[in-house]
């Protein structure tokens, strides 16, 4: 790691478990302070909202890895029959020798896929996982057991930052992953921005795999989003449980309920809480006290879904050349091979 990194990281607190494994995660007060506050912000505008990526502590991680099994979550499944193929079409880009860089890792199963590939053609690999939660720490080490040439440097930490650290590495070519449609929570702004700063950061033999949600039939979209098991239900109100457990807020779970709906002028599924009754929560470590009418809902997350024609420009219009785009046998999702232009 070279200085400019290393400085960087002095906001971290590090955690060097073995040779091959470390991580970083920030300060946990500092943690604590930017959730308190980026809350009680956006609970105080006429629309309220709270960000999809509080959505990631423990419980909230295990929720979505329990909506990845489910039948109805099809972007899971598409995905994942698109990296089962995947090892014939990718081999032909990994001449040089790779560095992984996965943003929002997750508990890494379908890292798995392409950490195999990797494997393919070289005989070592770095891998550097990028993501929101704490689950990061198990699912490194897990990893660690079953790749004995592997070496796993995480972050903890929001996409951006973590994309920070990885800037200054090394001058290795890095394949750099955004898998799972984690993408299509962004607006059109966010978006833009983001996938330009990932530009401005690859090098020009670095490569881009990013997975994209494609527009669909809307009672598939609608199922996906309201599976007959209430799991992304339980997903959404578990947002309200880490926001008691974390800054001692009163939520009651049961005056909210899970709303889910697609938005087709917009291209999106938009996930809300409903509030039940009138009512007023207090959250302490926020100094906020919000006052909910019956029926107003809170914003919790976007789902944007895609176009083909969307997808190219967006890549043009952030400076990036499309190598491949793969689907999945029902057409359902797109996985998208990309360079600096
Ligand atoms: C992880 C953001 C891709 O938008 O489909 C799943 C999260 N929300 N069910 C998505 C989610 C409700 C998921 N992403």
């Amino acid at each position: 790691m070279n200085d400019k990194s290393k400085q960087k990281m002095s906001g971290y607190q590090s955690y060097l478990i073995q040779d091959n494994l470390k991580y970083f995660k920030p300060h946990k007060t500092s943690v604590t302070v930017t959730f308190a506050e980026e809350l009680r912000k956006t609970l105080q505008e006429p629309k309220k909202s709270i960000s999809p990526k509080f959505f990631y502590d423990e419980n909230g991680s295990k929720l979505f890895d329990e909506i990845c099994s489910l039948p109805e979550y099809y972007p899971y499944n598409s995905e994942t029959e698109i990296l089962q193929t995947l090892e014939k079409k990718l081999l032909p880009y990994l001449s040089n020798e790779f560095h992984l860089v996965e943003l929002g890792s997750g508990s890494s199963v379908k890292t798995r896929l392409l950490i195999n590939i990797l494997f393919k053609s070289q005989t070592h690999l770095q891998y550097f996982p990028i993501d929101i939660s704490e689950i990061l720490d198990q699912s490194a080490k897990n990893l660690c057991m079953d790749y004995e040439n592997l070496t796993v440097t995480g972050v903890v930490d929001t996409f951006e930052n973590g994309l920070d650290f990885i800037e200054h590495y090394d001058d290795k070519p890095n394949l750099i992953t955004f898998l799972g449609s984690s993408f299509g929570n962004f607006n059109e702004n966010e978006g833009m921005k983001f996938l330009q700063k990932i530009n401005n950061l690859m090098k020009s033999d670095d490569l881009f795999l990013i997975g994209l949600d494609l527009k669909k039939d809307q009672q598939v979209l609608h199922n996906a989003y309201n599976d007959s098991q209430n799991i992304t239900a339980k997903f959404n109100l578990n947002v309200l449980k880490r926001i008691n457990d974390e800054l001692g807020a009163d939520f009651d779970l049961e005056n909210f309920e899970h709303h889910a709906i697609y938005d087709e002028e917009k291209g999106r599924v938009e996930m809300y809480l409903r509030s039940l009754s009138d009512q007023s929560i207090t959250i302490p470590k926020s100094d906020l006290s919000v006052t909910l009418s019956k029926d107003e809902l809170i914003h919790t997350e976007n789902s944007h879904k895609f176009s083909i024609s969307q997808i190219d420009s967006l890549l043009n219009e952030c400076n990036f050349e499309k190598l491949e785009i793969w689907f999945d046998s029902k057409n359902y999702y797109s996985l998208v091979l990309a360079k600096k232009l």
